[in-house]
């Protein structure tokens, strides 16, 4: 078959075995996955010696409702999938799952299959039809040739594994073995729910978390064959793996909005809860700093002359946010640089060099790439993630998890907040390692961080407010963001949120570099988000003021963003949002929330989807 070849790069897959409608639970599975990509859904259950499926393309409803007039006979072992597209149009054709020429193998899969096009035409040779554009139907074809010859599926699927270049997950079932789902990892993610009498796959634990709160990792290369009672994982060539045991620590309502209309609000509302769940057990008996899964030891953080962090998006700015407050406390040189630069510029790195990852999902493709090369280069790597079991702290020297539960929203909220707060642990950390701040110097700010969660429960009581603003600007074609120090990653974090749901131009700048080209933008009546440092011994508070009035001297709207009491910046605002008093590299905690809700809020008047805005995924598995 011609034409564009259509990849599913990050896709939501979940696989069934057990006494339930395989139906109902694969579907209520995507419904929970749907966040990692909303091109098209399907599914696929085993009957009576045959393959049924249904699938269609855009959201999980269109599925639904298919289904709804039509449902799929009542089966023990079903596959579904949510796919996120990287070429080509999402249609009916391409959605997975994709069976093979008897169609008695269907499969799933998440990921990029790089030489399909060779497998392909040495099958097509025999007279195989391909009914799709996609690189996983060589994949069903190639395992149902296997069970053809007369092995199990098992045994097939990694016979096939072994012939496949590039990253996948894959999940697969036969027709003519009702009793098993067999699924392969390489370089994407899939855990196993282990319940009683049934299991579970999914790409990550929301899927089956309403049965079971008890996972497994899988490891690099592994193969994983699920029955009703068994759990068996082998490497691809057929020998017993290692896999780690977890228990799931947050429950279905985690996952649920709660009452919101949008899982975004909702976690934005959860934050003050999330830093402090984050915050918890990080001192030892002695009164001193403990990060119990840094596994780095006291003498390499002494001998540490350079941290490099490397994220993407908002994990980026929480990244350029830990810049200020790691070379402030620990007087360590900080870089800090998008993962998907990172390795083209063959950075100078080696032992003595701590490379931070942070990422929300632990699976995001540039990230992982990025510290595979500085490890290659002997750098110690540290992960701040947010995901058990996932790549990125799986392929880390050390990790400090940062316990927001689940971040459904595309648009990362308590995501970013409690990176913000392992950053500052993380500075805190090697301050005290290193001794560069004294212990009532640490005490106090761990103390200023413990008060955060209540600072940021006064700042979400003004969210009436806030929507007002948001009301005021439905119509703005244009909203540019300023910022300076720790506010300036906060204005692009600000710009970033109003991008991607509201479809709106917004730029973040560092306030004193407008008068370099930016200041050109303003024009009458354009609103402009001013993060307002608080007044501190520095000059910076005046010299932000001296940024606003300049924009305002042009004609701006200035909706101003300014700790309690701070009068000076009156006369200057047309809108004033009062943020708490903080010390200024906390402030990024408090200033970020008006950001969110304004953006949120903005999508929502706009008739947006703000969970699952346009041409997004949550989680970025290609590079
Ligand atoms: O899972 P990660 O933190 O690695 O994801 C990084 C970015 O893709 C992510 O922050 C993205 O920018 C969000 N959509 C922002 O809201």
């Amino acid at each position: 078959m011609g034409g564009t070849v259509e990849f599913c790069a990050m896709c939501g897959i979940v696989g069934y075995v057990g006494p339930q409608r395989a139906q109902d639970v694969v579907i209520d599975g995507l419904r929970r996955l749907e966040y990692r990509g909303y091109d098209s859904a399907g599914v696929a259950v085993v009957h009576d010696d045959a393959l049924w499926m249904a699938k269609r393309a855009g959201k999980l409803e269109n599925l639904e409702k298919v289904l709804a007039e039509e449902p799929l006979p009542a089966a023990g072992v079903g596959i579904g999938h949510t796919r996120w597209a990287t070429h080509g149009p999402p249609n009916d054709a391409n959605a997975h799952p994709h069976a093979g020429e008897a169609r008695r193998v269907a499969v799933v899969h998440n990921g990029i299959i790089e030489n399909f096009a060779e497998l392909r035409d040495r099958i097509e040779a025999d007279d195989h039809a391909f009914l799709s554009d996609t690189d996983t139907e060589i994949a069903a074809h190639l395992i149902e040739l296997q069970v053809q010859s007369g092995v199990d599926l098992t045994e097939a699927m990694r016979r096939v594994c072994q012939q496949l270049d590039g990253a996948f997950t894959l999940v697969a079932v036969d027709a003519h073995d009702p009793e098993r789902v067999v699924a392969a990892r390489r370089n994407s993610p899939l855990v196993v729910g282990l319940g009683e009498g049934e299991n579970f796959l999914g790409s990550d634990v929301a899927a089956f978390i309403e049965h079971t709160r008890e996972a497994l990792e899988l490891g690099q290369d592994q193969i994983v064959t699920l029955t009703r009672d068994a759990v068996q994982v082998t490497d691809f060539w057929g020998r017993a793996a290692e896999v780690t045991r977890f228990h799931v620590d947050w429950d279905l309502s985690a996952a649920e909005k709660d009452g919101h209309d949008w899982f975004m609000r909702k976690e934005i509302f959860e934050q003050p809860r999330a830093v402090a769940d984050s915050l918890i057990g990080r001192r030892g008996a002695d009164g001193l700093l403990q990060l119990d899964e840094m596994r780095l030891a006291d003498e390499e953080i002494r001998e540490l002359d350079k941290i490099i962090i490397i994220a993407c998006g908002t994990s980026f700015y929480a990244g350029m946010v830990a810049k200020y407050a790691i070379e402030h406390w620990t007087r360590t040189p900080v870089e800090v640089e998008l993962a998907s630069e990172f390795r083209y510029r063959d950075p100078i790195l080696d032992s003595t060099t701590l490379v931070v990852a942070i990422s929300q999902s632990g699976e995001t493709a540039d990230t992982l790439q990025a510290i595979r090369h500085a490890r290659e280069q002997r750098a110690r790597v540290l992960a701040i993630c947010n995901t058990n079991g996932s790549s990125i702290p799986r392929e880390s020297d050390a990790v400090i998890y940062t316990h927001a539960g689940p971040e459904i929203g595309v648009a990362s909220t308590k995501g970013f907040l409690t990176q913000l707060v392992a950053c500052y642990l993380l500075a805190l950390y090697v301050a005290q390692v290193k001794g560069t701040r004294y212990g009532d110097e640490i005490d106090e700010i761990v103390a200023q961080l413990e008060a955060i969660p209540s600072q940021i429960e006064s700042v979400l009581e003004q969210a009436e407010s806030i929507y007002g603003l948001a009301r005021d600007h439905v119509g703005a074609r244009s909203v540019l963001f300023l910022g300076r120090h720790a506010g300036y990653p906060v204005a692009l974090e600000g710009a970033l949120k109003l991008k991607e749901l509201a479809y709106l131009h917004a730029e973040g700048f560092a306030a004193g570099e407008l008068k370099h080209g930016p200041i050109a933008l303003v024009e009458q009546g354009l609103p402009v988000l001013c993060v307002v440092p608080p007044r501190g011994r520095d000059q910076l508070h005046g010299k932000m003021i001296s940024g606003i009035q300049e924009v305002r001297a042009r004609g701006a709207r200035t909706i101003c963003l300014a700790e309690e009491g701070d009068a000076a910046i009156e006369p200057y605002a047309d809108e004033l949002i009062r943020l708490p008093k903080v010390p200024v590299l906390l402030q990024p905690l408090v200033a970020i929330i008006p950001l969110q809700l304004f953006a949120c809020e903005l999508a929502t008047l706009l008739g947006h989807d703000v969970d699952q805005p346009r041409n997004l995924a949550k989680s970025v598995t290609v590079e």
